[in-house]
C-alpha cells in the first residue's frame, strides 16, 4: 500500500524544509508540497512534527557468546526495541571466538537474523584469528555483502589478536576496499593490571575501571592508527571514552591516516562512578571500555559537535542481573556490557540537542548519515532523498517521559539510564514504507528486516 507523510519539517543532516513524503515500493518516489495520493494510500499527518531519515546503530551485539554466557536479545527483541526508539538499521557485530571458524560463524550469526528481525540489519565481520584459510573465507564473506571488518586489540586469547594477524587483517582490508572497525585496549596491559588488582583483594565492580585506565585505551588507539598508516587501510576505532584516545585518533588523523571515530551512549551520559556503586549496582555498569571519569563527557560532547567523533551507536549488549552476578567474586568476570538501543535517539535527542550542546543536524549526521556513508549504505540509508528506501521517523518533540525498564522492549531486567527525562521520541516509524511504530509501540511485520549487502566502501 502506498505512504503519503504529510506536512512534516524534514530534517537531513544538511537541509531542512517542509514537503509531504510520497512513498510506492518500499522507497521515496516523491518529495514536495501538496502531494497528491490515489485512494487505497495510507495517510500519516506529521504536522508540527520533524522527519527524519531512520537512524543507523552502526555497533550492537545480539547473539554473543561471552564470558561464560550469552547476551540476552534476540532479533525479535532487539529489532522491536530499536524501532521503537527510531532506530531502523543496526549493523551487528558477528563475533566468532578465536577457537572458531570464521566462516561458520558468519553463518552462524546470520541464520540467527534471518526473518527475525523487524528492522534491517548488517554485520561487521569480526576477525579473531588469521591463519591460512582466513583470506580465502574473509574474500568469501564480503562478497556475500558484509564489507566491514573488526577487530579487537582486547580480550586477550578470547577475540583478541596479535600484532601479526593485525597487520594481515589490514593488508587484505586494504586490498579489499573494506573498513575496518577496532577495539583499542591494549590486551596485555589490561590482563596483567587485573591480575595484580584481583590478587591484592580488590575484587569489586569499582575496580574494573583502574584495571583499563585511559592511557591503556589511548596506547590501543595510536597502536591501530600506527598499523593503519603502514597498511594503508582504514579504521575506525568503536567505542572511543575519552579525551587520551581522541588525542591519539587525532594525531593519526592529522599525519594523513585514515581513521573515524565512533563513540557509545553510555560513555556521553555515565561516568565511573556508577560502576563504583556496591555489589550488583556497580556490576551493571562494567562496560569496556569503562565508564571514565566525568570530565570526559564534554570532551565528548564538544567532539561530537566538532565532527571528532563521526558517529555514536550504542555497544548494545544486555546482560541481566543474574548474569552480571557471575562477576561477583572477581570484577574480571562481569560480563562486560550495557544495554542502549532503544534509548540512543530519545537521549541523544534530548541531552544533545535539546540542551544545545548539538546542532540538529550534527545529530542526524551522526546517528544515521555518517554512518551511512562510512558502512557502503548510502544513500540507500542514511537520507530523506527520491530513491532511498523509505525509513523514516516521525518525531514528537513535545513529547515527555522518563526512560523506565518497566517500559522497555529490550530482554533485559535493568536499564542503565532509569530514571532519565527525555523530550521528544518517535510518533511514526516505517522500515521501507511499512510502518513498523506508533505512538511508542510496535505495530508492525516482525518479520520485516532484511539483510544489508554492502559493497566496499573505502577507495
Ligand atoms: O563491554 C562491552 N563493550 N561489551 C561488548 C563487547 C565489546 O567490547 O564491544
Ligand atoms: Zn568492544
Ligand atoms: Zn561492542
Amino acid at each position: 500500500m502506498p505512504l503519503l507523510i504529510k506536512n512534516g519539517e524534514i530534517i537531513t543532516a544538511d537541509s531542512r524544509w517542509f514537503a509531504d513524503i510520497y512513498i510506492e515500493d518500499e522507497t521515496i518516489s516523491r518529495l514536495g508540497r501538496d502531494l497528491d495520493a490515489p485512494p487505497n494510500a495510507e495517510i500519516v499527518d506529521a504536522t508540527g512534527k520533524l522527519v527524519f531519515p531512520g537512524f543507523i546503530d552502526p555497533h550492537v551485539h545480539i547473539y554473543l557468546p561471552f564470558m561464560a554466557t550469552f547476551a540476552k536479545d534476540t532479533h525479535a527483541s532487539a529489532s522491536i526495541a530499536a524501532l521503537v526508539g527510531g532506530t531502523t538499521t543496526y549493523i551487528e557485530m558477528c563475533c566468532p571466538s578465536r577457537t572458531d571458524d570464521a566462516l561458520e560463524g558468519y553463518h552462524l550469526w546470520k541464520s540467527r537474523a534471518e526473518g527475525k528481525s523487524a528492522c534491517d540489519y548488517a554485520f561487521h565481520m569480526s576477525v579473531t584469528r588469521f591463519e591460512e584459510c582466513t583470506q580465502s573465507q574473509l574474500r568469501e564473506i564480503v562478497a556475500d555483502g558484509t564489507a566491514s571488518f573488526k577487530v579487537f586489540l582486547a580480550y586477550k586469547g578470547f577475540f583478541g589478536i596479535e600484532d601479526g594477524e593485525l597487520y594481515q587483517t589490514l593488508a587484505l582490508a586494504r586490498e579489499l576496499g573494506v573498513i575496518v572497525a577496532a577495539h583499542c585496549e591494549n590486551a596485555e596491559i589490561v590482563a596483567r593490571l587485573q591480575q595484580a588488582l584481583v590478587a591484592q583483594g580488590k575484587t569489586g565492580p569499582e575496580w574494573h575501571e583502574p584495571s583499563r585506565p585511559e592511557s591503556v585505551e589511548a596506547e590501543g588507539t595510536r597502536h591501530f592508527g600506527t598499523f593503519l598508516e603502514h597498511t594503508g587501510a582504514t579504521g575506525y576505532v568503536v567505542h572511543l571514552s575519552c579525551e587520551g584516545a581522541l588525542k591519539a585518533a587525532i594525531t593519526a588523523k592529522q599525519r594523513g591516516v585514515k581513521i573515524y571515530v565512533e563513540s557509545v551512549l553510555p560513555h556521553f551520559l555515565l561516568d565511573k562512578t556508577y560502576a563504583e556503586r556496591p555489589s550488583i549496582d556497580g556490576m551493571k555498569y562494567v562496560m569496556s571500555p569503562p565508564l571514565r571519569d566525568k570530565r570526559n563527557q564534554k570532551v565528548l560532547w564538544n567532539a561530537l559537535a566538532g565532527r571528532l567523533i563521526d558517529t555514536v551507536g550504542t555497544d548494545h549488549c544486555p546482560f541481566d542481573l543474574e548474569q552480571k552476578m557471575l562477576g561477583k567474586d572477581a570484577f574480571p568476570h562481569i560480563p562486560n556490557g550495557i544495554p542502549g538501543i532503544e534509548d540512543r535517539i530519545n537521549l541523544l535527542y534530548t541531552y544533545g540537542v535539546k540542551r544545545g550542546v548539538l546542532d540538529l543536524h550534527r545529530f542526524v549526521d551522526a546517528a544515521s548519515t555518517r554512518a551511512a556513508k562510512l558502512f557502503g549504505l548510502f544513500p540507500r540509508k542514511g537520507t530523506i532523498a527520491v530513491g532511498s528506501d523509505a525509513d523514516l521517523v516521525v518525531y514528537d518533540t513535545s513529547y515527555k517521559g522518563v526512560v523506565s525498564v518497566k517500559t522497555q522492549h529490550t530482554n533485559n531486567d535493568y536499564n542503565a539510564f532509569e530514571g532519565r527525562d527525555i523530550e521528544g521520541r518517535p510518533s511514526v516509524v516505517t522500515v521501507r514504507g511499512r510502518i513498523q511504530v506508533k505512538n511508542g509501540e510496535f505495530v508492525g511485520d516482525a518479520a520485516r528486516g532484511r539483510f544489508l549487502k554492502r559493497q566496499p566502501s573505502c577507495c
